[in-house]
């Protein structure tokens, strides 16, 4: 089958600024949650390598656009920095004014469409000191830096963004211990999901009412849900995970409303969150014009046995258990299980359930470590996994865009290597190779590949390419 996508398809690469930027305390720029935690506990990321430098994006983002250019890409994701935009929340910073203005009219210069999102993870510390999202004022700090972005940079960015994997935060800082504040707490867990809800909203309200050009999504981290069987139990799981893991977010994106199970399954273990008068009507201006699908696994499910249930919850666990299906496939660097059918399952979600809303693959990838050994004798990484790994993934979204899925783009995570919170760089992800001593950028294989495929906008075999 010849896979061809349709004209004007999105195709790119997507980043954010804690993990490209660098330029950590200059022009202005305060501490985020990330710069504060590394400097408390260094250990804690690996290799002891913290958020200082990243992949030097503040200096050679000129150098970058041309780079996309040369490998035809005509999309970029790439996010703000609230802590450099606003230092305290407040106040403008005109250099950050001045960097944004020029990397996004760079990426213009060189036909890259750049999609600007507005929270990737990184909370600024100045925040995070009044208790974060888990403040409901942090909707109102949101809500204005929200509006400041889109009035310094509206006449450049036709697609804004809200959040990236907005459950990411509070599953990782509140029901574990990979993002700050690293607690574990059900409830809180929830009332910050609540807010973070009402702080895309309200940044929504705020865009409709600047009557901008442009359109605004939400960029969520989704993935269809397997049961381990057809049995009641495992079947129950299925939901229930459905509805915490993938509804509660989407839900209020696309429907503007929490659905009725979900509202039920919290308040029978009494963990609603607070709520204030007004929250319903402001929720459903939270309604998008697109979604950004970011999508790595699938979720696979079983039934959570009765003698290990607590009632009420106090876990996400209580309501299912991750499943191991012994047939998976996996990328053991990251060990997360590689399925890109999943891709065409949750396409065809999001066309029945969910008003076929457009919507664009904003992240897929393969993190692998020591890609060094790929290096060959001109010094590129023949990154062929990574090839076979987006090959078998754009199959899926081409299957898709035939059973009439509303699929306009996809993007690789990510551009360049880019350091990855507490993983740092054990491994890479980019169709470049960065050298993390010099900053150099190097094409792998995979960003020769990726140029073909884009050119002739169709699928072609990784041995007919020459570089
Ligand atoms: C996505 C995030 O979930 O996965 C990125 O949006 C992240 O920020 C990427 O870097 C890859 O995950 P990791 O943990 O290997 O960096």
């Amino acid at each position: 089958m010849t896979h061809i996508f349709p004209d004007g398809f999105l195709w790119g690469a997507a980043t954010s600024a804690p993990q490209s930027e660098g330029g950590q305390y200059e022009d202005g720029r305060t501490a985020s949650t990330w710069d504060k935690w590394f400097e408390m506990e260094p250990d804690r990321f690996y290799q002891g390598r913290g958020p200082k430098n990243t992949s030097f994006t503040y200096e050679r983002y000129k150098e970058d656009a041309e780079l996309m250019k040369a490998i035809n890409l005509n999309s970029f994701r790439t996010s703000i920095s609230w802590n450099r935009l606003l230092p305290d929340g407040q106040e403008l910073n005109q250099k950050a004014v001045t960097y944004y203005r020029d990397y996004f009219t760079q990426l213009k210069k060189n036909g890259v469409e750049p999609i600007v999102n507005l929270f990737h993870f990184d909370m600024p510390w100045w925040l995070m000191e009044k208790g974060g999202w888990e403040n409901r004022e942090s909707i109102d700090h949101f809500s204005f830096y929200a509006q400041t972005a889109f009035e310094q940079f509206g006449d450049l960015v036709n697609y804004w963004t809200t959040f990236n994997e907005p459950i990411v935060h509070v599953t990782c800082g509140y029901l574990g211990e990979y993002h700050w504040p690293k607690v574990f707490d059900l409830k809180r867990a929830i009332q910050v999901g609540h807010h973070t809800n009402l702080a895309h909203a309200a940044a929504v309200k705020a865009f409709r009412k600047l009557g901008q050009e442009g359109e605004i999504g939400n960029i969520l981290n989704l993935s269809p849900v397997y049961a381990r069987s057809n049995d009641e139990g495992d079947l129950l799981a299925k939901t229930n995970a459905l509805e915490l893991h993938v509804k509660s977010f989407l839900d209020p994106t696309v429907k503007g409303r929490y659905s009725d199970y979900l509202v039920q399954l919290l308040d029978e273990n009494d963990l609603l969150p607070l709520t204030e008068e007004g929250d319903r009507e402001l929720i459903a201006e939270g309604k998008v014009d697109f979604l950004g699908v970011n999508y790595y696994q699938p979720l696979r499910v079983q039934a959570v046995p009765e003698s290990e249930k607590n009632q009420p919850a106090r876990s996400l666990g209580d309501f299912s258990r991750h499943y191991n299906w012994p047939e998976k496939r996996m990328n053991k660097h990251r060990g997360w299980e590689i399925y890109p059918e999943g891709i065409y399952d949750l396409a065809m979600m999001i066309k029945e359930d969910y008003g076929n809303i457009p919507f664009y693959i904003s992240e897929n990838g393969m993190g692998v470590s020591e890609e060094e050994r790929f290096m060959n004798a001109d010094g590129v990484i023949e990154d062929d996994y990574r090839i076979e790994f987006i090959s078998d993934h754009l199959a899926n979204v081409q299957k898709a865009i035939e059973g009439g899925a509303n699929c306009f783009g996809y993007h690789l995570w990510t551009f360049v290597d880019c350091w990855s919170w507490l993983n740092e760089f054990k491994n890479r992800y980019g169709f470049y190779r960065l050298n993390l001593e010099t900053g150099e950028r190097t094409p792998k294989k995979s960003a020769f590949w990726i140029s073909e495929v884009i050119s002739q906008n169709k699928l072609i075999d990784k041995n007919s390419i020459h570089y």
